[in-house]
């Protein structure tokens, strides 16, 4: 258990991001420093902005580094490539969200040996990764299983053949889920690269992505994002079985993440009095 003191000035973020979960940060952000708490301020804001609008504190992506002390990556994997480093060059702190980018071990070590900025990973939408971690410094992680379940409309894609978009659109009476993928982390966040980001978390976390299996399931009933996670390790047995909200702006992402994003800023503020590491 660690106190720590609020820092004097406040910690500048940056988003890199202006969706689901960028706005989610910024009005978590604003709500607390409306209330007296200039602990965290919003300072820039770097997004296509789709709709034509755009946003009062609005900078190019390549110079979000220069006008804070920490960029949050909600932009997707192909954002956190080409501005990451660039921001770690510039002397910010990256909090990277799209994690499934990470699997792509060249762009991992080259986050890892920029700086003066450094890289921290968000928890994103699952918990447990502090105990998994520890494990893996205790002893050998023998097997992690990921089922993630999710409603199946949400799990469509391209490469999906027509019937398996039709199973997953329109399930057969009787039969409410269909499992539509099961492989390995990489080959997870390259088919579903915005819904796979727990399964990355969880295979940096024990520090080898060869233990981890990942199987998606769409279901027509179910209204959550579930990961049901199982852990065999030298420590122990763990299971998790975590059901988020979906983001009623992105059901492809769970609800929950921008409040993650937020705990994290405000544990690099210094301002989580008596916070769980
Ligand atoms: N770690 C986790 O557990 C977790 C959970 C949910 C989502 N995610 C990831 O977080 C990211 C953001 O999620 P979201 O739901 O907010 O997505 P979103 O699609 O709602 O928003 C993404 C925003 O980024 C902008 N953008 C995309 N590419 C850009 C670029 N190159 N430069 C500038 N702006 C760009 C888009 O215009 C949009 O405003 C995704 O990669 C998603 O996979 C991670």
């Amino acid at each position: 258990m660690i106190l720590t003191e609020a820092g004097t000035s406040p910690l500048r973020v940056g988003l890199l991001g202006w969706g689901a979960i960028g706005r989610g940060v910024a009005e978590q952000i604003e709500a607390s420093t409306r209330a007296g708490d200039r602990s965290v301020v919003l300072s820039a804001v770097a997004s296509r902005f789709s709709d034509g609008s755009t946003h009062p504190l609005a900078v190019a992506a390549e110079e979000i580094g220069t006008s804070c002390d920490v960029v949050v990556e909600a932009a997707g994997p192909d954002a956190l490539r080409v501005h990451g480093e660039r921001c770690l060059t510039a002397g910010a702190d990256l909090l990277v969200v799209s994690i499934g980018a990470l699997m792509d071990t060249r762009l991992l070590e080259q986050l890892i040996s920029a700086g003066p900025g450094r890289p921290h990973l968000c928890s994103g939408a699952i918990g447990g990764l502090d105990l998994l971690a520890a494990a893996r410094n205790y002893g050998p992680i023998q097997r992690i299983v990921l089922e993630t379940t999710k409603p199946g409309a949400t799990l469509v894609r391209d490469w999906m053949s027509d019937d398996l978009r039709r199973d997953l659109l329109y399930p057969s009476p009787g039969s409410n889920s269909v499992e539509c993928f099961r492989g390995t982390v990489a080959d997870a966040v390259q088919r579903f690269p915005e819904s796979l980001n727990v399964s990355a978390a969880l295979a940096l976390a024990a520090g080898d992505d060869s233990v981890v299996e990942v199987a998606v399931i769409g279901s027509s009933t179910a209204t959550t994002n579930t990961h049901d996670i199982t852990i065999d390790s030298a420590a122990g047995q763990y299971r998790f079985s975590i059901s988020n909200r979906p983001s009623p702006t992105n059901p492809r992402s769970s609800h929950i993440t921008a409040w993650a994003v937020v705990r994290s800023l405000r544990s690099l503020a210094g301002c989580e009095r008596m916070a769980f590491r």
